[in-house]
């Protein structure tokens, strides 16, 4: 049943992926603390993951208002004490982490944003990690990349292509580009993990 004030978006990808990238976050991720999503999107992911991990606080955000709106919606539908209300955050905004010390963040989550939304934005949410995680906190990034400037899959070439038709800024990203920008903000790339449907989550360690 829907009903007409209900602000829940759906992003079907969620629920096929949130499973396998549970995993790898329980395996990387330090034992408690507070953990920061950019980019949350509808916010299934947010509640999905508090849920299932219950010695964090999850904090959502998004700078699109109806998906904040849906973040909320989602939190109140699917209801955890520890899925925090979303923040307003664009890492195009050179001073995103002005007032977020305080939440003492352990890690930072970003699931396929990066090659939806200009490179700036990448560059953004890297400086931004750098400067708002501690010693020892963790980036997981998720989703397409190459390797080597070359596409890793034909899907990805094929999605690559559709992403530029939509946005010339938009774009599957090069793994070593993302890595190098990190070590310039002191995060030491610590592995990549072969996701379903040819992504890669990719961890790095705040130094
Ligand atoms: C494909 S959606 C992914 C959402 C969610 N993480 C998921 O996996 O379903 C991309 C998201 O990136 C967000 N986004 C784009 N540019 C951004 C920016 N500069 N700062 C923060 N989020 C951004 C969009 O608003 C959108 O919600």
């Amino acid at each position: 049943m829907t009903c007409e004030n209900d602000l829940r978006q759906y992003a079907p990808a969620t629920q096929r992926n949130r499973d396998s990238i549970l995993e790898t976050l329980v395996s990387v991720l330090p034992p408690v603390g507070n953990i920061l999503e950019i980019a949350s999107g509808t916010g299934e992911h947010a509640v999905y993951f508090a849920s299932k991990l219950q010695n964090y606080q999850w904090i959502p955000s998004e700078p699109d208002a109806m998906r904040r709106k849906s973040i909320d919606a989602w939190q109140k539908f699917c209801y955890s004490p520890n899925c925090q209300s979303s923040l307003n955050i664009d890492v195009l905004n050179s001073t995103w982490t002005e007032g977020l010390k305080n939440l003492k963040i352990i890690a930072i989550v970003n699931i396929n944003m990066i090659h939806i939304s200009p490179w700036k934005a990448c560059l953004g949410l890297i400086e931004g990690a750098g400067n708002l995680l501690p010693s020892g906190g963790i980036l997981y990034l998720y989703g397409p990349y190459k390797q080597g400037g070359k596409h890793t899959a034909p899907s990805n070439q094929l999605f690559d292509e559709s992403l530029s038709l939509q946005n010339k800024a938009w774009g599957v990203r090069n793994l070593e580009d993302v890595i190098k920008i990190s070590q310039q903000q002191g995060l030491k790339f610590m592995k990549i993990v072969n996701m379903p449907v040819n992504n890669l989550s990719v961890v790095l360690k705040k130094n």
